[in-house]
Protein backbone atom coordinates (compact mmCIF):
# COMPACT_ATOMS: atom_id res chain seq x y z
CA UNK A 1 0.00 0.00 0.00
CA UNK A 2 1.58 3.46 -0.86
CA UNK A 3 2.16 5.81 1.65
CA UNK A 4 0.13 8.63 0.65
CA UNK A 5 -3.39 7.53 -0.60
CA UNK A 6 -4.53 9.00 -4.13
CA UNK A 7 -5.82 12.13 -3.72
CA UNK A 8 -9.69 10.81 -3.89
CA UNK A 9 -8.86 8.46 -1.59
CA UNK A 10 -7.74 11.03 1.17
CA UNK A 11 -10.03 11.38 3.86
CA UNK A 12 -11.70 8.20 4.44
CA UNK A 13 -11.87 6.58 7.84
CA UNK A 14 -12.49 9.18 10.48
CA UNK A 15 -13.55 7.87 14.28
CA UNK A 16 -14.91 10.22 17.79
CA UNK A 17 -14.49 8.73 21.29
CA UNK A 18 -14.56 9.89 24.84
CA UNK A 19 -14.62 7.98 27.52
CA UNK A 20 -18.31 7.51 27.62
CA UNK A 21 -18.83 7.01 23.73
CA UNK A 22 -17.09 5.61 20.61
CA UNK A 23 -18.53 6.84 17.28
CA UNK A 24 -16.30 5.43 14.08
CA UNK A 25 -17.81 6.59 10.85
CA UNK A 26 -16.12 6.34 7.43
CA UNK A 27 -16.69 10.11 6.12
CA UNK A 28 -16.12 9.94 2.39
CA UNK A 29 -16.75 6.30 2.18
CA UNK A 30 -13.41 6.44 -0.05
CA UNK A 31 -10.58 4.64 1.83
CA UNK A 32 -9.88 1.69 0.25
CA UNK A 33 -13.10 -0.48 -0.53
CA UNK A 34 -14.59 0.45 3.12
CA UNK A 35 -17.66 2.40 1.82
CA UNK A 36 -18.81 -0.59 -0.33
CA UNK A 37 -18.66 -2.76 2.48
CA UNK A 38 -20.23 -1.00 5.44
CA UNK A 39 -22.42 1.28 3.43
CA UNK A 40 -20.22 4.08 4.24
CA UNK A 41 -21.04 4.74 7.64
CA UNK A 42 -20.38 2.57 10.75
CA UNK A 43 -21.01 3.81 14.10
CA UNK A 44 -20.07 1.99 17.42
CA UNK A 45 -20.08 2.95 20.86
CA UNK A 46 -18.16 2.21 23.69
CA UNK A 47 -14.60 3.62 25.92
CA UNK A 48 -10.98 4.57 26.05
CA UNK A 49 -9.18 2.09 28.38
CA UNK A 50 -5.99 2.78 29.23
CA UNK A 51 -3.65 -0.03 27.61
CA UNK A 52 -0.59 -1.75 29.47
CA UNK A 53 0.63 1.99 30.21
CA UNK A 54 3.89 0.86 28.46
CA UNK A 55 3.54 3.97 25.98
CA UNK A 56 4.52 6.11 28.28
CA UNK A 57 6.79 4.72 30.90
CA UNK A 58 8.91 2.47 28.13
CA UNK A 59 8.37 4.44 25.41
CA UNK A 60 7.83 7.67 26.12
CA UNK A 61 5.22 7.74 23.64
CA UNK A 62 1.76 7.73 25.43
CA UNK A 63 -0.91 6.45 23.01
CA UNK A 64 -4.77 6.37 23.76
CA UNK A 65 -6.46 2.94 23.60
CA UNK A 66 -9.82 2.31 22.52
CA UNK A 67 -12.24 -0.81 23.61
CA UNK A 68 -11.88 -3.57 22.83
CA UNK A 69 -15.46 -3.90 21.48
CA UNK A 70 -14.33 -1.13 19.10
CA UNK A 71 -11.97 -2.79 17.35
CA UNK A 72 -13.59 -5.92 16.76
CA UNK A 73 -16.11 -4.04 14.90
CA UNK A 74 -13.71 -2.00 12.75
CA UNK A 75 -13.94 -3.02 9.19
CA UNK A 76 -11.76 -6.01 8.43
CA UNK A 77 -10.34 -4.12 5.33
CA UNK A 78 -8.77 -1.81 7.75
CA UNK A 79 -5.58 -3.31 7.76
CA UNK A 80 -3.28 -3.96 10.60
CA UNK A 81 -0.06 -1.54 10.17
CA UNK A 82 0.91 2.06 11.31
CA UNK A 83 -0.86 5.32 9.84
CA UNK A 84 -1.08 8.98 10.06
CA UNK A 85 -3.30 11.34 10.34
CA UNK A 86 -5.62 14.35 12.38
CA UNK A 87 -6.79 13.95 15.62
CA UNK A 88 -8.68 17.26 17.10
CA UNK A 89 -9.11 17.49 20.67
CA UNK A 90 -10.38 20.47 22.92
CA UNK A 91 -10.92 22.71 19.43
CA UNK A 92 -7.70 21.87 18.19
CA UNK A 93 -6.43 19.99 15.68
CA UNK A 94 -2.99 18.00 15.96
CA UNK A 95 -0.98 15.54 13.87
CA UNK A 96 -0.75 11.81 15.33
CA UNK A 97 0.09 8.27 14.69
CA UNK A 98 -1.73 5.08 15.14
CA UNK A 99 -0.73 1.63 15.29
CA UNK A 100 -3.91 -0.99 14.63
CA UNK A 101 -2.90 -4.68 15.56
CA UNK A 102 -1.29 -6.86 18.20
CA UNK A 103 1.79 -5.48 18.71
CA UNK A 104 4.18 -8.14 17.78
CA UNK A 105 7.14 -7.09 19.82
CA UNK A 106 4.91 -7.26 23.09
CA UNK A 107 2.86 -10.51 21.51
CA UNK A 108 -0.42 -8.97 22.79
CA UNK A 109 -2.97 -11.29 22.34
CA UNK A 110 -5.85 -8.89 21.35
CA UNK A 111 -6.15 -6.27 18.73
CA UNK A 112 -5.55 -2.87 19.68
CA UNK A 113 -5.86 0.30 18.04
CA UNK A 114 -3.88 2.76 19.54
CA UNK A 115 -3.62 7.37 18.65
CA UNK A 116 -0.54 8.69 19.29
CA UNK A 117 -1.36 12.54 19.48
CA UNK A 118 2.31 14.66 18.28
CA UNK A 119 2.30 17.32 20.83
CA UNK A 120 3.16 17.47 24.56
CA UNK A 121 0.35 17.14 27.12
CA UNK A 122 0.99 17.70 30.61
CA UNK A 123 -1.99 15.31 31.41
CA UNK A 124 -4.12 12.66 30.10
CA UNK A 125 -7.15 13.71 28.62
CA UNK A 126 -9.05 10.86 29.82
CA UNK A 127 -12.82 11.28 28.87
CA UNK A 128 -12.32 13.71 26.82
CA UNK A 129 -13.76 13.69 23.21
CA UNK A 130 -11.53 13.07 20.28
CA UNK A 131 -12.20 12.76 17.12
CA UNK A 132 -9.32 10.99 14.66
CA UNK A 133 -9.53 10.98 10.59
CA UNK A 134 -6.89 8.19 9.66
CA UNK A 135 -5.10 10.04 6.20
CA UNK A 136 -2.60 7.49 5.34
CA UNK A 137 -0.34 4.28 5.64
CA UNK A 138 2.97 4.03 6.82
CA UNK A 139 4.14 0.65 7.29
CA UNK A 140 2.94 -2.95 8.89
CA UNK A 141 3.49 -3.29 12.05
CA UNK A 142 6.82 -5.50 13.15
CA UNK A 143 8.56 -7.22 15.79
CA UNK A 144 12.15 -5.49 16.76
CA UNK A 145 15.06 -7.64 18.53
CA UNK A 146 15.11 -4.10 21.62
CA UNK A 147 12.67 -1.86 22.76
CA UNK A 148 15.17 0.60 21.47
CA UNK A 149 14.91 -0.41 17.58
CA UNK A 150 10.87 -0.01 18.66
CA UNK A 151 11.52 3.41 19.97
CA UNK A 152 13.56 4.32 17.04
CA UNK A 153 10.92 3.22 13.90
CA UNK A 154 8.36 4.75 15.45
CA UNK A 155 10.25 8.10 16.00
CA UNK A 156 10.42 7.72 12.66
CA UNK A 157 6.65 7.17 11.72
CA UNK A 158 6.46 10.40 13.48
CA UNK A 159 9.06 12.18 11.10
CA UNK A 160 7.10 10.55 8.56
CA UNK A 161 3.55 11.93 9.32
CA UNK A 162 4.99 15.32 10.48
CA UNK A 163 6.19 15.27 6.93
CA UNK A 164 3.67 14.01 5.10
CA UNK A 165 0.82 15.65 6.69
CA UNK A 166 2.32 19.39 5.28
CA UNK A 167 0.96 18.34 2.27
CA UNK A 168 -1.38 20.80 0.84
CA UNK A 169 -4.11 17.95 0.61
CA UNK A 170 -3.13 16.83 4.08
CA UNK A 171 -3.63 20.26 5.19
CA UNK A 172 -6.92 20.48 3.92
CA UNK A 173 -8.10 17.42 5.97
CA UNK A 174 -7.26 19.61 8.83
CA UNK A 175 -10.13 21.53 8.19
CA UNK A 176 -12.47 19.02 7.76
CA UNK A 177 -16.35 19.38 8.39
CA UNK A 178 -15.88 16.45 11.16
CA UNK A 179 -13.69 18.29 13.11
CA UNK A 180 -15.45 22.04 13.21
CA UNK A 181 -18.58 20.12 13.61
CA UNK A 182 -19.52 20.68 17.51
CA UNK A 183 -21.85 17.50 17.31
CA UNK A 184 -20.86 14.07 17.13
CA UNK A 185 -21.71 12.44 13.05
C1 LIG B 1 3.31 5.00 15.62
C2 LIG B 1 3.34 3.69 16.37
C3 LIG B 1 3.98 2.60 15.79
C4 LIG B 1 4.04 1.38 16.47
N1 LIG B 1 4.66 0.33 15.87
C5 LIG B 1 4.73 -0.85 16.53
C6 LIG B 1 5.39 -1.98 15.94
O1 LIG B 1 5.85 -1.94 14.80
N2 LIG B 1 5.45 -3.13 16.66
C7 LIG B 1 4.92 -3.24 17.93
O2 LIG B 1 5.03 -4.29 18.53
N3 LIG B 1 4.28 -2.19 18.50
C8 LIG B 1 4.17 -1.02 17.83
N4 LIG B 1 3.52 0.04 18.40
C9 LIG B 1 2.77 -0.16 19.63
C10 LIG B 1 3.58 0.06 20.87
O3 LIG B 1 4.25 -1.13 21.18
C11 LIG B 1 2.55 0.41 21.95
O4 LIG B 1 2.10 1.72 21.73
C12 LIG B 1 3.11 0.27 23.32
O5 LIG B 1 3.30 -1.08 23.60
C13 LIG B 1 2.19 0.89 24.36
O6 LIG B 1 1.05 0.13 24.49
P1 LIG B 1 0.13 0.31 25.77
O7 LIG B 1 -0.42 1.71 25.74
O8 LIG B 1 -0.97 -0.73 25.60
O9 LIG B 1 0.96 0.06 26.98
C14 LIG B 1 3.44 1.26 17.74
C15 LIG B 1 2.80 2.37 18.32
C16 LIG B 1 2.74 3.58 17.65
C17 LIG B 1 2.05 4.75 18.28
Amino acid sequence: MSRMFHQQRYVTYSMCYNVLSVVCHLSRGTFLSLSSVRGGRSEERGSIVKGFGRGSKELGIPTANLLESVISSLPKELNTGIYYGWASLRGEVYKMVASIGWNPYYKNEKKSLEVHLIHTFPEDFYGEELKVIITGYIRPEKDFSSLDDLITEIKNDIAIAERELEEPVMIKLKNDSFFTNKTVQ
